[in-house]
């Protein structure tokens, strides 16, 4: 047997300790501690009824946070891209066309995705820092004639909010089916996917929803449930004589089959995955907790502390990135000033003050920092600490900035104006 490392040794004596940090990047954020607590909940069997009654509720509860009467409406196991790639292989089978509009990193992800799914992939770009209008999408989808739009709503690459409100009514005049990613904007911007027509939505819980990651909710319109039964095909083992494979492609993906995880879930409870019980309590609370404190409540919590970060970034004398009159409510991007080394100044938020914020990729790599104020950290003091940490930083850093407008100005957008 090997002697244990230092660190080995470590780990196999002390409980898991790590440091206090404030998450005001963009996603993930420190979790409600009622989601942490919930996560703690001793099992019970996969079949138990007080399982099974607890996968029904959860479907409820999320009903009501996509604001939706989508009878299929679940959880995927895995991070938020598992949702995606739910949606995305359950839905494309090889050759057919999908028009997606990129605005930043995750249009891309999305591309990657349905590229992998050998669809037929279409896509149109704005700069990063920008949104489309619904016309150019409308042509877009007259030129491609596409089985699907996919688009992002909240890029937390670009900080945009991508309008959704017109695009389900274009969809349905051209018979195409509509997907949209919300991970980063659902529950801190608004989200209607019966009233806006979104056929199909995948989230997670660590940004707004104020989880950990590693559960993504999904909603799906009858339509596109009439889509994915097209490819029904139920695993060998677990086959009965009632089960008839249906004329479309056999979905490529087993874990991300739609249509065997609607089964799960359903009325048959047909044995797929094992589902991921502790995740799916804090999936619950992360509902629960956003539909208690109210869902337009939370939405304008996120945007009073979204618009003090701003006014504090600004009274500082730094500038933001991009359109803000499309701008998440829930993550600010900001010009990394001249003269100073963004990740050094990362670093230091992070060690001297426990602060972590977020640095970006791609054509904003090493231009932009990104501050996220989510979930359980869209409170008046986390945005406070954050702005003062980041000021001495960057005073400490050599940059000559206005002693404590940033603060001042936050203060002001929570009502709360010098004496
Ligand atoms: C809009 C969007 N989509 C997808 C993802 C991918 O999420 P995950 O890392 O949970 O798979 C993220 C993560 O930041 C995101 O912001």
């Amino acid at each position: 047997m090997q002697s244990a490392t230092p660190s080995l040794t470590q780990a196999l004596t002390s409980p898991l300790t790590l440091p206090p940090r404030l998450l005001m990047g963009p996603g993930p954020i420190n979790c409600y501690p009622r989601v942490l607590s919930a996560m703690a909940t001793q099992l019970v069997g996969q079949y138990d009824p007080a399982m099974t009654d607890t996968m029904n509720e959860v479907m409820a509860l999320y009903r009501q946070v996509f604001n939706t009467n989508n009878e299929q409406t679940f959880l995927i196991d895995g991070t938020s891209r598992a949702g995606i790639e739910a949606a995305l292989v359950s839905c494309l089978e090889p050759g057919d066309k999908v028009l997606i509009p990129i605005f930043g990193r995750f249009g891309y992800l999305l591309k990657e995705i349905a590229e992998r799914a050998d669809a037929e992939v279409h896509t149109i770009e704005v700069p990063w820092g920008q949104v489309f209008q619904p016309e150019q999408i409308e042509t877009a989808i007259k030129q491609v004639k596409p089985k699907l739009l996919a688009i992002v709503q909240g890029d937390t690459s670009t900080t945009m909010l991508q309008p959704l409100e017109e695009l389900g009514a274009i969809c349905r005049a051209h018979d195409v089916l509509f997907y949209t990613d919300a991970t980063a904007s659902i529950a801190g911007n608004p989200f209607a996917t019966d009233a806006w027509q979104v056929d199909a939505v995948t989230v997670g819980l660590q940004k707004c929803l104020g989880g950990p990651s590693g559960s993504a909710p999904i909603t799906l319109s009858d339509r596109f449930v009439d889509c994915v039964r097209r490819r029904q095909h139920v695993e060998a083992g677990i086959r009965d004589s009632h089960h008839q494979d249906a004329q479309g492609q056999r979905i490529r993906s087993n874990y991300f089959d739609l249509p065997m995880i609607m089964d799960y879930w359903g009325a048959e409870r047909l044995n797929h995955h094992t589902e991921a019980a502790s995740m799916l309590f804090a999936a619950r609370e992360c509902a629960v907790t956003l539909l208690t404190e109210g869902q337009d409540n939370v939405i304008a919590r996120h945007q009073t502390a979204g618009d003090a970060m701003l006014a504090g970034i600004q009274a500082m004398g730094l500038t933001p990135f991009g359109d803000l009159s499309h701008k998440m409510t829930n993550v600010v991007g900001v010009h990394i000033p001249e003269q100073v080394d963004g990740e050094a100044i990362r670093q230091q938020l992070l060690q001297q003050f426990n602060i972590e914020i977020g640095t970006s990729f791609g054509p904003l790599k090493g231009k932009i920092w990104r501050i996220g104020t989510m979930g359980y950290n869209a409170r008046q003091d986390a945005v406070l600490h954050t702005l003062l940490a980041l000021e001495t930083t960057l005073r400490r850093a050599g940059c000559a900035l206005p002693y404590g407008e940033g603060v001042d100005a936050a203060m002001a957008m929570y009502g709360q104006s010098e004496q």
